[in-house]
């Protein structure tokens, strides 16, 4: 089935098609310019940003290939006014077309989006998803179910990636800038906190980590930087900072994959395209005899492709939405 994928939960405006885990055509239209004089995604100009590229992306990823036979669309979690701009066009070209209609769980989607590997990881398996609003641990016990081993009680990873970076007085987004100015630094030249790594649950904390890193740049208790702190080196903290989340993240998600005596270890979401959480997942992974699936940088950010294989999963199943569909800021 050739499924049209939608995906405007943040702020990149994705549409895609996918044919049996097949991407046929995909764009991705992000918006990081119109954000970084404020240092974060402003929901409404993420919105209004999401309306004006939204039928220009429609028509070129239809244009290069035609019809589709049904529409995913990602209704939660997420920022509520930009997923409605992808629902509405969503329902819009469904309704239109005569096509059956489905909602989709963005990170269920960031999961999905390792099965346009070649070969594709088979259930059971243990999932890391870590992106700007969530960290998660999934276990995928079979094809299609999608069961939430543990996650973040405070911050997200790339939230604290994000956090960091502003401190450091680097751009938006905060991650691929921290791993750009890591190169050359000395991870080991700061010892910052890993909150819950070794705490038997699957969840994880990484507020106390940004806390550390701004005490550490301005001084204690300091709104400004204290003219007395010690002076710091930029690329130092940041490969301090890349290598406690990446530490953190590859050791649980390593520990949770062995403890359910799973063989499959799988990366998604936006932190996933950070280069020494990759280095490190897969050093882990292969140590305790996992194998490891780390999709394309490309699809480990937002991307539609993942939400149309997620969307053909549930269409399979007889799984259809009707025009009500509303979107939810969370979801479980
Ligand atoms: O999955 P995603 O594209 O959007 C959400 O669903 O949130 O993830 C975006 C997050 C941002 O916090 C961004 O800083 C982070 O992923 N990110 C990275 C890298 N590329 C994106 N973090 C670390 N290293 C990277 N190379
Ligand atoms: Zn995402």
């Amino acid at each position: 089935m050739r499924v049209l994928g939608i995906d405007t939960s943040c702020d990149e405006t994705s549409v895609a098609v996918v044919e049996e885990r097949r991407i046929v055509s995909g764009v991705v239209r992000g918006q990081d310019s119109l954000h970084q004089p404020f240092g974060g995604v402003v929901p409404e100009i993420a919105s209004r940003a999401h309306v004006e590229r939204m039928l220009p992306a429609l028509d070129e990823v239809l244009g290069q290939e035609g019809a589709a036979e049904a529409v995913a669309v990602t209704n939660r979690p997420g920022l509520v006014g930009p997923l409605l701009v992808g629902l509405s066009a969503a329902k819009a070209f469904a309704y239109a077309h005569g096509l059956p209609l489905v909602g989709v769980h963005h990170l269920e989607a960031h999961v999905a989006a390792a099965y346009l590997l070649d070969p594709p990881p088979e259930p059971p398996f243990v999932a890391l998803i870590a992106s700007g609003g969530h960290t998660v641990l999934y276990e995928v016990p079979e094809p299609g179910r999608y069961v939430r081993l543990g996650q973040t009680t405070d911050d997200a990873a790339g939230e604290c990636f994000d956090k960091c970076a502003a401190v450091l007085g680097l751009p938006y987004p905060g991650g691929p800038a921290i791993e750009k100015a890591a190169r050359g630094g000395d991870p080991s030249a700061l010892d910052l906190p890993r909150p819950l790594r070794n705490d038997p649950s699957d969840d994880f904390s990484f507020s106390g980590l940004k806390t550390a890193v701004l005490y550490r740049i301005k001084g204690q208790g300091k709104r400004r930087r204290d003219p007395d702190a010690a002076p710091y080196d930029v690329a130092d903290v940041a490969a301090a900072v890349q290598e406690a989340i990446a530490d953190v993240l590859t050791f649980k998600a390593v520990r949770a994959a062995t403890r359910r005596g799973h063989r499959r270890l799988v990366l998604g979401g936006g932190v996933a395209a950070n280069t020494r959480l990759r280095e490190l997942a897969t050093a882990r992974a292969r140590e305790a005899g996992l194998e490891i699936f780390v999709p394309p940088r490309a699809l480990c950010t937002d991307n539609a492709a993942m939400v149309a294989v997620r969307g053909a999963e549930l269409l399979a199943e007889g799984v259809r939405d009707g025009l009500d569909l509303d979107a939810m800021p969370y979801a479980e």
